[in-house]
């Protein structure tokens, strides 16, 4: 039986999030359309924060109104709290990716509450949704910063992790995503979490979210998968870190786990080609910015070359 998996492309989110010029609204959509043309189902379009705190957001309205008009495109978008998430409605969203972190130290560095409190803040969205009559339409995804180690507290007690995951599915998340914001998730922990992790989250669908800042993010993939994840982020170019995590580096590349994927037998949908044009493209978009990824200089093999 061939395995669909699905490559949420975070690039505009995740990715931007750490570069400081600022990308038009019309490139930013053309980057959406041409990778959703290049088979990609969801794209994580951008981030409704304060444009105070990440001026690259400003235009978030815009970008979500302009995606959703992308045929066959589910475009999501990120929200640290309540009133990003009220933004977002207002804005037709479809589907919201609500952040909290399972560190403590990280929680208050990100959002300036507790983790508890921001887990109560989840729970006024899902009752938000509900008394919208929103709960077949609307998306609830909800993303676990900092689930294998944070840069600023340390060790993250993976119980913890556990239990929130198990909170935010009881709410109701339609989807529950693990993520490995600073680099200290290793294939062995990966495979453990998720396991752990799973059971208490009865019918959301796990997902993974890995940064490669030690250069264990496409093993950490394959760790994933086989603990029977089908869902992860990526950022072409391997753009992506977070601002208030210190030493935090760039996301998986999507076409090296495009790749990666397919060469394990994996269904993605994605045609590499179109992608690698578009990552050719993101470098013209971004003069200067560092971009990862080992696709586009060795590119796809060739039958007969080695
Ligand atoms: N979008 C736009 N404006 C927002 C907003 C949002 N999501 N959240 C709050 N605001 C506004 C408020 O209306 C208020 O404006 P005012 O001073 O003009 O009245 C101001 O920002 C402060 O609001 P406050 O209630 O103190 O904010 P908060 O404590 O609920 O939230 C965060 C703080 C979460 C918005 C802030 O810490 C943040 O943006 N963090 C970034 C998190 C992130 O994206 N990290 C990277 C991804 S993991
Ligand atoms: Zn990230």
């Amino acid at each position: 039986m061939t395995e669909t998996v699905s490559i949420r492309e975070v690039g505009l989110r995740d990715g931007l999030q750490m570069v400081t010029r600022q990308l038009p609204t019309e490139i930013k959509l053309d980057w959406c359309a041409t990778q959703s043309a290049a088979g990609f189902n969801e794209i994580e379009v951008t981030s409704f924060v304060p444009p105070s705190v990440m001026p690259q957001f400003t235009d978030a309205t815009e970008v979500l109104t302009g995606a959703l008009q992308i045929k066959g495109l589910l475009a999501s978008v990120l929200v640290p709290n309540f009133k990003g998430a009220l933004r977002a409605l207002d804005a037709g969203a479809r589907k919201i990716t609500y952040v909290l972190s399972a560190s403590e130290a990280h929680n208050q560095a990100n959002t300036r509450r507790s983790t508890d409190a921001s887990i109560a803040m989840a729970r006024t969205l899902f009752e938000e949704r509900r008394a919208r009559g929103l709960t077949d339409k609307l998306q609830l995804s909800c993303i676990i910063a900092t689930s294998f180690g944070c840069s600023i507290q340390g060790a993250v007690d993976p119980a913890r992790v556990c239990d929130i995951a198990a909170q935010l599915a009881d709410f109701g998340a339609d989807e529950i995503s693990l993520a490995d914001t600073v680099g200290h998730a290793d294939p062995k922990s990966v495979a453990t979490l998720f396991h752990d992790a799973m059971p208490g989250c009865g019918q959301a669908a796990m997902a993974a979210h890995f940064h490669d800042t030690r250069g264990m993010g496409l093993a950490n993939v394959v760790a994933a998968t086989e603990a029977g994840v089908r869902r992860f982020d990526a950022a072409l170019g391997g753009l992506g870190g977070c601002p208030f995590a210190p030493g935090a580096t760039g996301n998986i590349a999507t076409e090296d786990c495009v790749y990666m994927l397919e060469r394990l037998g994996m269904v993605t949908g994605v045609d590499m080609a179109a992608l690698l044009e578009l990552r050719q493209k993101l470098a013209a978009w971004l003069p200067g910015e560092e971009l990862h990824g080992k696709m586009l200089r060795a590119g796809p093999i060739r039958s007969g070359t080695i």
